[in-house]
């Protein structure tokens, strides 16, 4: 026996399964047998007193739970900091594990009211005293685990929790003896997971598998070379046995109904104290304000989520919440985070969606100079498509030429401050770049109830209409492309080669030549099937008139690919009067200008497709520049590669046959963006119909 251990074990007098606070429960509310418990407690019981010293706690009435001993507390030294339970159900168990506590002279700390934590259910040391692991994410707060590091005077790694069968750190986490760890990845996050593979090097992880893990094999007891668990795989019986350790196994199948083992049954009280290791917490948290229609525009659930789905935990500080219908909301959000990386990515994603500092903790920008020409510095402030200001010399100074995916840089000229996207490849050494996620805001308009429901655009929010629906969408598109070219504005193309083979060629010429395009954006293939289609009648060798495909039809496009090249250019095609119809056609004869972006499909290509991405790219945003209206119809390639160019404000219409394009692309706020699910030459026509209906004053003069 080894005496100078200690373990604490509660008898299952009362025990049984009750309530259902985890998903183990579900389904054995007063399932299990007492007997059974009784003995399957006592084999546990007996192979511990075997090997170490074990107190008892009397067992209560009314907290049949309380059995677990490992939530009673988390002991350190002489030290316990005192669970609190997060359900209700098992915080009468409190007073009768501090009282315990008290009694065997431990120095008790309690967590404040409303910060749940489950003791050494959810915190465990490292068996050589390096540290605790420290698990959050079903019961525990992260925000518990600073108050672990200060009391206990000990580095606290934080886990995530993800999978909630695993629902505390010890039914998937057992460190043993020598630095080994028992463990299931696949309950962990992976920031999580990388944070074990940092500190724990590969040759002492032993990852059990699911089957394992379901069977609680991570719950278990270790006593020197001893690990005590319910069940055990062969196979993990023998990892375990060539690294020098012995499994004993012991049936708790009457506990596992409760969703515990071995290891829940027990808590070590005698924890020592390991001198060299001190209190650090990576644990951060830091207070963001967000105003505006919170509640109405969703705003608030979206923030709280982010924080979650980013590893990090929050408490609304302070919720102001406007009463009116017209007025905004403000709150305080605290944001904890188990790490700097973790709180600066989910701060970067807050900013996005509006979120400030408490005006007295804004601070400037901080940056740092790009390493080399192209290159950013690492910790660089990614941008998006929203307004964005930056302080520098405690003003906010707005940042030009905003795009998403690029970097901020910052100079000082005779003028003063200014600031400006760029794309990584366009940094110059030493450009100021703004890094972190300090001094950064964006300007997300606040539109009200009203403006969401009432803004012309915004008519179909951001759903993805199809069907019967599509007339309705067209006739505001139509609308609104009349308003742009009345008064002077721009509305950019950019189409896919289904624009062609569905028939909505003659469409979007007359769009052009009518003066509704200011700008056409595609690749190769557009151009392709449009002159097909006007010098042979096919498009990709299918039969305009009568939709069938043409013996050699293929090959067609590969002759007029030749022709243009002959002719050097699309223009040139046209000046000379080889093509006389069509999409490009229109751009020549109406001096619309177009951009066609080349990729690795690409026959020819034709003499204007331009294979050099970078100039592509370059020549798109110069094209996109001031546009009122983006239409995008059917390709995705070149639609998301216009998105990805384009700030907020710009107004875009997706047209796509295939929804998840659609829903890729519409996603971007309610106001801007409309997706129709349709067939493109569909679409094309019935946009043609209600334009010539605007436009004839006759039927003007019916409509009104
Ligand atoms: N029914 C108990 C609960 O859900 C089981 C606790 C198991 N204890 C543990 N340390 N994992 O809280």
């Amino acid at each position: 026996m080894t005496s100078s251990i200690r373990f604490l074990m509660c008898a299952p007098d009362h025990y049984d399964v009750d309530y259902v606070i985890n998903p183990w429960m579900e389904g054995n509310v007063h399932k299990s047998s007492r007997d059974r418990a009784v003995e399957q407690w006592q084999g546990l019981f007996h192979i511990l007193k075997d090997r170490a010293v074990v107190d008892l706690v009397k067992p209560q009435k009314g907290v049949p739970d309380m059995v677990f001993t490992a939530n009673a507390g988390l002991v350190l030294g002489n030290n316990v900091v005192l669970s609190r339970f997060f359900h209700k159900e098992r915080q009468g168990e409190e007073p009768f594990f501090k009282e315990w506590f008290e009694s065997q002279g431990f120095t008790v700390y309690e967590l404040p009211k409303d910060l749940p934590f489950e003791g050494a259910g959810d915190a465990l040391l490292d068996r050589e005293g390096r540290w605790l692991w420290a698990g959050y994410g079903f019961r525990s707060e992260l925000d518990s685990h600073p108050y672990l590091a200060k009391w206990l005077d000990i580095e606290v790694l934080s886990l995530r929790l993800m999978d909630e069968r695993f629902y505390h750190l010890d039914t998937c986490f057992c460190p043993l003896a020598n630095g080994y760890l028992l463990y299931y990845p696949p309950a962990f996050d992976s920031y999580s997971n990388r944070l074990i593979e940092l500190r724990v090097p590969a040759e002492k992880r032993i990852a059990v598998s699911e089957k394992d893990a379901v069977n609680f094999a991570c719950n278990a007891v270790n006593v020197d070379r001893v690990v005590i668990m319910n069940k055990a795989s062969d196979e993990l019986k023998e990892r375990l046995g060539n690294l020098g350790f012995e499994v004993l196994e012991t049936p708790l199948t009457e506990f596992l109904k409760a969703g515990g083992a071995a290891k829940c049954l027990t808590l070590r009280v005698t924890e020592p104290i390991i001198p060299d290791h001190r209190a650090i917490a990576a644990v951060e948290s830091r207070v963001v304000r967000m105003d505006g229609h919170l509640l109405d525009a969703g705003l608030i659930n979206q923030a709280l989520d982010l924080i979650v789905e980013g590893g990090g935990s929050f408490q609304v500080l302070n919720f102001q919440l406007g009463e009116q219908r017209q007025s905004t909301s403000s709150a305080d959000v605290k944001v904890t985070a188990p790490s700097h990386e973790v709180m600066e990515a989910i701060v970067a994603q807050l900013i996005d969606l509006g979120a400030v500092p408490p005006p007295q903790e804004v601070c400037d920008i901080i940056w740092e100079a790009a390493p080399q020409d192209g290159v950013a510095p690492d910790d660089f402030y990614v941008t998006t498509i929203y307004p964005t200001e930056v302080r520098v010399n405690c003003e906010w100074v707005k940042v030009q030429k905003q795009r998403m995916d690029g970097a901020i840089v910052v100079s000082e000229t005779a003028n003063g401050i200014t600031a400006h996207c760029k794309l990584l490849r366009d940094l110059k050494q030493g450009d100021r770049v703004v890094v972190g996620v300090e001094g950064i805001r964006t300007v997300r308009k606040t539109e009200s109830r009203e403006q969401r429901n009432t803004q012309e655009f915004s008519f179909m929010g951001s759903g993805v209409s199809s069907e019967r629906r599509v007339e309705l969408v067209v006739e505001q598109i139509a609308w609104e492309m009349r308003q742009i070219r009345d008064q002077g504005g721009k509305v950019v193309v950019t189409a896919g080669p289904v624009v062609i083979h569905t028939g909505g060629g003659e469409h979007l010429a007359g769009l052009i030549r009518q003066g509704y395009v200011q700008a056409l954006l595609g690749g190769n293939a557009i151009a392709v099937h449009d002159m097909e289609q006007s010098l042979m009648g096919t498009s990709l060798g299918v039969d305009m008139k009568r939709g069938v495909s043409v013996r050699g039809g293929h090959r067609h496009h590969l002759k007029v690919i030749n022709t243009i090249r002959r002719y050097g250019s699309i223009a040139n095609a046209v000046e000379q009067g080889v093509v006389t119809s069509g999409v490009l056609y229109e751009c020549v004869k109406n001096n619309v200008p177009f951009a066609l972006a080349g990729s690795i499909r690409d026959d020819g290509p034709l003499p204007d497709t331009q294979m050099d991405l970078i100039k592509a790219q370059e020549d798109y945003a110069r094209l996109i520049e001031g546009a009122d209206l983006i239409l995008m119809l059917s390709s995705m390639l070149h639609s998301i590669g216009v998105g990805n160019m384009t700030p907020a404000g710009v107004k875009m219409v997706c047209v796509d046959i295939n929804p998840a394009v659609v829903t890729k692309l519409s996603d971007r706020g309610s106001v801007e963006s409309v997706g129709v699910v349709t067939d493109v030459g569909l679409f094309l026509s019935l946009l043609t119909q209600q334009l010539e209906r605007l436009t004839s004053p006759y039927k003007l003069a019916q409509l009104v």
